[in-house]
């Protein structure tokens, strides 16, 4: 059956918090939240991005600005603290922000910055916020990828493979940090069901969309032309944004269930309503999620809530 944004219903009284909601994916999927009547917590690491973003929400619903950095975990430990503070009914977590390829280059506490960003900085998030999110039977929305089923994580990877990885290929370090966050949610979903936790978790991807996502990484590298070129590309060949949301959005249908994997349905994947995929055995494969588990403990240096 063909899903419509229109199973979400009205959203009235429930709060989402939204990772990079500035950009891309993240800001269709709160435009599409805040049109449903509901709050919206764009938590952006340049909160000046965050309120022209916000400012370019029209209701019914509403909108706040959170500083989230999470190439930081110092700054994730403050984002976390002030979103407990802030209490209240969480309805969902959308880890959605990320980076691909780019230069090697090193988060504030040294460890690879696609993994940290992409991954380790989600986990410490979810960590941080675990009192809300098992008080609100939260639901965690965890972004992947196609380019995770190349992913090369195993359950014989090492901590060094995570936080400095070499020799260096920017394109396989992404792939291996979408593979963490589908491993993660499937590992999130079967702790939840095993400790009997309403907490709930799914994961997703948004097929091929046109976003920052591809000029970013060649402005990094100091392409600034082909940047341009490459959003004009992505702009004419690639779905929108907003198509590449409605991933999100369905994992946030209370019919979804945890442990779903939800992507495009057309094209290898890369355009389309969404569906409920299977997951291959790479991105599911328990030894290997347990293994990324225990590494990202060690890494965090702190036990994952579950
Ligand atoms: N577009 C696609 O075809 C595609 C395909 C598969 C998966 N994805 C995934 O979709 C997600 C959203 O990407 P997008 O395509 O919408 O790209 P985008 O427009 O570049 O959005 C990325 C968002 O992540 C934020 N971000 C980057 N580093 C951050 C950090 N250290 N702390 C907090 N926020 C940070 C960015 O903030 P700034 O604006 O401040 O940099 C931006 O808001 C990513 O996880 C990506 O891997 C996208």
């Amino acid at each position: 059956m063909t899903w419509h944004a229109r199973g979400l219903g009205r959203l009235s009284a429930r709060t989402f918090v939204v990772t990079g909601a500035n950009s891309g994916i993240g800001f269709a999927a709160a435009r599409a939240l805040v049109e449903r009547g509901g709050h919206v917590v764009l938590a952006v690491r340049d909160t000046g991005k965050g309120e022209t973003a916000a400012a370019r929400l029209d209701g019914p619903g509403t909108t706040s600005v959170v500083e989230l950095d999470l190439a930081d975990l110092d700054q994730v430990e403050r984002c976390s603290r002030s979103l407990l503070a802030a209490g209240g009914d969480l309805s969902a977590l959308i880890c959605n922000a990320g980076v691909m390829g780019g230069p090697y280059l090193l988060s504030a506490q040294g460890y690879e910055r696609q993994m940290a960003t992409n991954h380790l900085g989600h986990a410490a998030l979810i960590a941080g916020l675990w009192p809300r999110l098992h008080a609100s039977g939260s639901r965690v929305v965890v972004m992947a990828s196609t380019e995770a089923r190349a992913g090369r994580l195993s359950s014989q990877t090492t901590r060094e493979h995570l936080v400095d990885p070499t020799p260096y290929d920017g394109r396989q370090v992404y792939r291996d940090t979408k593979q963490a966050n589908l491993l993660f949610a499937q590992e999130l979903h079967r702790r939840c069901r095993a400790a009997g936790s309403p907490v709930s978790a799914v994961a997703v991807h948004p097929g091929a969309s046109a976003t920052n996502l591809f000029a970013r990484q060649l402005a990094q590298a100091g392409h600034d032309r082909l940047a341009s070129v490459s959003k004009l590309v992505t702009g004419m060949v690639l779905q929108s944004a907003a198509a590449g949301a409605l991933s999100t959005l369905r994992a946030l249908d209370d019919r979804t269930p945890s442990g779903a994997f939800i992507g495009p349905s057309a094209l290898g994947q890369s355009r389309g309503r969404p569906k409920l995929l299977t997951v291959y055995p790479s991105g599911a494969d328990p030894a290997t999620a347990a293994r990324l588990w225990v590494l990202t403990e060690e890494i965090l240096q702190q036990r994952l809530p579950i």
